[in-house]
């Protein structure tokens, strides 16, 4: 893969995906959604790989959200076992190459083995420190709005904290992600314009970027097609173009907003 169109310098932090259009892969190609979902895992040992080659630090993919439970039970049985598998099988690679997993969601309603899997993984790399993986497991933005609120609440009723100190920071340390910083870029595939209650709060100030491109079909050329088009972006953070031209900022850090 011909890396020589980034800019190394101006990589993304935190790139985060919402992998869509297994269905619509699998239905285009007369196969069932399952198939479609083993395809698209094939893109997610693709796009984690490239990741750690490019020197992403940080990558969340968006993989089961609170609304799939509502789906039907075979298919949820069957990506339950994808995530098992796709774990089990990733451990060893996690820990040649310095992978920390972490996972942000409802843990409590993935089914017991699933969860056993996941958190012997994230123990397992816990100190690993090259890059940092974050999948997203029965998650979505409001429920996690609402886990934060209950821990903050009842950290007041402690007396941890008076309700006129709480800002954001205080917010952000009690989200799923505290030490994870904001993603710089949301990818979305399958041309659908919009979040489905992906990050909420993280993503203030993300670069959104679209491609019809389903996620099984998703791979380099993509992943660098959308690293390249967010390069080209002027980030301003509410400030003025001239304010920002020199040098062009990348971060949120960089551009002194978040404190
Ligand atoms: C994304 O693909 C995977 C999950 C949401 C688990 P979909 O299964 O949503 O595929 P489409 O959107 O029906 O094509
Ligand atoms: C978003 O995709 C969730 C994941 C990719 C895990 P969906 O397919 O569930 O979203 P909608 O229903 O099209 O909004
Ligand atoms: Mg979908």
């Amino acid at each position: 893969m011909d890396l020589s169109g980034l800019d190394k310098s101006r990589l993304p932090q935190h790139v985060a995906i919402i992998m869509d259009g297994n269905g619509r892969w699998a239905k285009e190609r007369g196969k069932s959604r399952i198939e479609g979902h083993r395809r698209g895992k094939t893109s997610v040992r693709v796009i984690v790989e490239m990741s750690r080659k490019i020197g992403i630090p940080y990558l969340s993919l968006y993989a089961f959200s609170t609304e799939n439970w509502l789906r039907p039970q075979d298919e949820i049985h069957a990506l339950m076992g994808l995530l098992e598998h796709y774990l089990a099988a990733e451990q060893a690679k996690m820990m040649r190459y310095s992978i920390r997993l972490l996972a942000i969601g409802d843990r409590s309603r993935l089914p017991i083995s699933v969860r056993r899997t996941l958190e012997r993984v994230i123990d397992l790399t816990r100190d690993n420190k090259r890059m940092t993986v974050i999948l997203a497991l029965s998650y979505s933005g409001r429920n996690e709005v609402v886990r934060m609120v209950k821990r903050l609440a009842s950290e007041v009723r402690e007396g941890k904290y008076e309700p006129e100190e709480i800002d954001e920071k205080i917010i952000a340390a009690h989200m799923d992600t505290p030490d994870v910083p904001d993603p710089d870029l949301l990818i979305r595939t399958s041309g659908e314009l919009r979040i489905s209650n992906f990050y909420l709060w993280q993503i203030a100030y993300s670069e959104l970027y679209v491609t019809p491109t389903l996620w099984p079909d998703f791979r380099e050329k993509d992943y660098l097609q959308a690293l390249i088009e967010f390069q080209r972006r002027r980030r301003r953070f509410g400030r003025t173009d001239e304010q920002v031209m020199d040098p062009a900022p990348s971060s949120l850090e960089a551009s002194g907003i978040k404190s």
